[in-house]
């Protein structure tokens, strides 16, 4: 099986007798390319080291089953579910928005932020389990984690502008004892979004 990943090859591979998920990333056509070389290799060791901070927490990550410097790789656990995106199309959407919220707010409360929580690096099972840390970074910073929420929330409003999910996710997220100064932090992003576009 393939999925469409943005920048890497995601698909699933037999590995040691079990089906499991492999993710290369793309290596594109670059002008320098030991810089290059450093930077995936950097990418992919943050990633597996989120990965791993998140795992030992008990947060629903895929477990991890090998990092591979050489190739640009990772193995890990295949989750056999639906993306969110597809998942928020059925009529328990505003239970998966919660379980999403509060999800997001363990990610926050480990110091990592994700980075790129769109409604495709959430996956529904009988839980949801988040993916894809390519662009996380370890932070407790609340405007980084605002920018989570407003990448959140403006997936929401592209993929599902019929359901009105922000205030189902944002009451759910304020439910976390530190989330004040990140609503705040929303708010100033969020007015600063609209004065950019104001000015063109
Ligand atoms: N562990 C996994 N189990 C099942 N599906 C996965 C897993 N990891 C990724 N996928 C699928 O592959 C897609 C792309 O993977 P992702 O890690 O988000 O890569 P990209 O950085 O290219 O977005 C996801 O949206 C999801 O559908
Ligand atoms: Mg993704």
């Amino acid at each position: 099986m393939k999925f469409r990943g943005a920048e890497a090859i995601v698909e699933t591979v037999e590995w040691n007798g079990q089906i499991v998920v492999s993710k290369v990333r793309n290596k594109r056509g670059y002008r320098h390319p030991s810089l290059e070389k450093r930077l995936v290799v950097e990418r992919l060791r943050s990633e597996s080291r989120i990965m791993e901070r998140l795992l030992s927490r008990g947060i629903s990550v895929p477990a991890l089953y090998s990092v591979n410097i050489s190739d640009n790789s990772l193995l890990m656990e295949f989750i056999d579910g639906s993306t969110l995106e597809k998942a928020l199309r059925e009529k328990d959407f505003r239970n998966h928005l919660v379980k999403t919220a509060e999800l997001l707010t363990m990610i926050h409360s480990c110091n990592v932020v994700h980075g790129d929580p769109t409604t495709s690096n959430f996956l529904v099972t009988d839980k949801i389990y988040v993916i894809d840390f390519g662009l996380s970074s370890i932070s407790e910073d609340d405007e980084d984690r605002a920018s989570d929420l407003r990448v959140f929330l403006e997936s929401l409003d592209s993929h599902h502008s019929e359901i009105n999910g922000r205030d189902i996710f944002l009451s759910a997220y304020t439910k976390w004892a530190k989330s004040k100064p990140v609503l705040e932090a929303l708010k100033v992003l969020e007015l600063r979004g609209r004065y950019n576009l104001m000015r063109g």
